[in-house]
């Protein structure tokens, strides 16, 4: 093991964790500690993963639909402008690419526990072309009887004949994009409804008493005061869904919004009203009475289950569908082409088109362990995954007490439990553990959880995690 100066994860212990606890928000990276496949033996190792069953692990399915009626200031999601007739041919292509692998035995033998259409935007695509994706979902992949199938959509383009067919297929969750219900903040980011154009259509989907009802807000949106951050939150609650997702803006650069904020057209929100937005968020859904779930996730009926988010970070295996998707299968995780016509190309000539592919390390369990953990806002250190490390408790122990101090954490016993000012800087606390899980690394790679040539994976069924 190398050693490693815990020192430097420490955070700031001046009294005001919530806004000075560390420089800056480290984000979670999970793609961190891999190693990737050669990209010539990329084929031949998805063809490996597939034609075996594995051995069972809590199973996924993301479908990404990258298209987009216009670009939000604020969002590196964006990549290609929707136009009915692409969104045609690309819900075609999602078809044949989950048809295609449909009966292979890696993808057939485990249960699917929840589904995500996210994106983009995938209530871009016509009825016609969502119901075709959803029915092909659920005739041809192995979904639980209770499988959670959520559908990610904005307010324009997703009329009600198009909601009530996404229902009448099998969705059981719609998560809508907000970001603010301010109609010159919003706009000022590029989304077109106004704030009673958001009561109405969001009111709609609550009414039809149908689906788990989820709204996205961002905080730290340029115009954005507390006092419409309080607003939005207050007419998200009055709006009763079963959910919301509480976001802090991240200024991604590359963006328009960074790009803009660069030139001194916009002024970009401090790390301190961050943090005071948080605070004010966690607090006055915590005086309704509405349970959280995860660090941005709040849920106020027992129909929300966030279920593909919460087993994401548990390290759940998913099957990737569709341009720019990611997934993972045992200890591969793999991308599926970005750039559309690599996709599309890769479709239409019978193959999976896929970006790259990297092996995780074998203390990915831990990091998983820690992801989970630290996402719900706390973290038994007794059941951490490192056998190697004799005692893993002591190895954590200084950096825990240092943290409490600072008011990032509250322990009770083998228990680390996120303050609210630890829950807005959980990317950095996840970040630390994982650089010093990454230090006990007795080597890099083990050969061994490799994918191994054919005939050996047929003599040893099941070893592929
Ligand atoms: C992948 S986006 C897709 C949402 C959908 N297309 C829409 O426009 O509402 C999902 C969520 O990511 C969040 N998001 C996007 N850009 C973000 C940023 N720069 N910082 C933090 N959250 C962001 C937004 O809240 C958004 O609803
Ligand atoms: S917020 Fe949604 S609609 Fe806007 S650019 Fe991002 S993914 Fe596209």
């Amino acid at each position: 093991m190398s050693a490693i100066d815990i020192s430097r994860f420490f955070a700031n212990a001046d009294g005001h964790a919530i806004s000075h606890a560390f420089p800056s928000r480290r984000a979670v990276m999970p793609w961190r500690d891999r190693e990737p496949v050669a990209q010539h033996d990329i084929p031949a190792t998805w063809s490996r993963l597939i034609s075996h069953p594995g051995a069972p692990r809590k199973r996924l399915a993301y479908i990404h639909v990258p298209f987009c009626a216009n670009h939000c200031l604020f969002c590196a999601f964006y990549r290609n402008a929707h136009s009915p007739a692409n969104a045609q041919v690309y819900a075609d292509h999602i078809v044949t690419e989950i048809e295609r692998e449909a009966d292979e035995p890696g993808i057939r033998h485990h249960p699917i526990e929840a589904v995500y259409l996210g994106g983009g935007t995938p209530s871009a695509l016509s009825t016609w072309d969502l119901t075709h994706i959803l029915d092909t979902v659920r005739r041809r992949l192995p979904l639980a009887p209770d499988c959670e199938i959520t559908l990610e959509g904005r307010i324009i383009h997703f009329d009600d004949d198009k909601i009530d067919a996404c229902i009448a297929a099998g969705v059981n969750r719609i998560s809508v994009g907000v970001q603010t219900f301010d109609t010159e903040v919003r706009r000022r980011q590029g989304r077109r409804a106004s704030k009673d154009d958001a009561i109405r259509f969001l009111s709609g989907i609550r009414d039809r008493n149908r689906v788990a009802l989820v709204i996205d807000l961002l905080y730290g949106l340029p115009g954005q005061t507390p006092e419409v951050w309080r607003e939005d939150l207050r007419i998200a609650a009055d709006l009763a869904p079963d959910g919301v997702d509480l976001y802090g803006l991240n200024l991604i650069p590359g963006t328009p919004l960074h790009r803009a904020v660069a030139a001194g057209k916009l002024s970009a929100t401090t790390l301190q009203h961050l943090g005071a937005m948080y605070e004010t968020g966690v607090a006055f859904l915590g005086d309704i009475g509405w349970r959280q779930i995860s660090n941005s996730h709040w849920a106020r009926t027992a129909r929300e289950r966030n279920r593909y988010n919460l087993c994401i970070k548990q390290g759940a295996d998913c099957l990737a569908y569709g341009s720019g998707a990611g997934g993972s299968i045992g200890n591969h995780s793999y991308t599926v082409a970005g750039e559309l016509q690599h996709y599309e190309a890769g479709i239409a000539a019978g193959c999976k088109p896929l970006d790259g592919m990297s092996i995780s390390d074998d203390l990915a369990a831990a990091r998983h362990y820690v992801t989970a953990g630290f996402e719900v806002g706390q973290l038994d250190l007794d059941g951490l995954p490192l056998p190697h490390v004799s005692d893993p408790k002591a190895l954590f122990a200084p950096l825990l007490d240092q943290w409490q101090h600072a008011g990032v954490v509250s322990l009770n016993g083998d228990i680390a439990q996120l303050t609210t000012a630890g829950r807005f800087w959980y990317g950095n606390l996840i970040a630390a553990f994982n650089d010093i899980i990454t230090a006990t690394a007795p080597s890099r790679i083990s050969r061994c959880d490799i994918a191994p040539p054919l005939p050996y994976h047929k003599a040893k069924a099941g070893r592929m995690s």
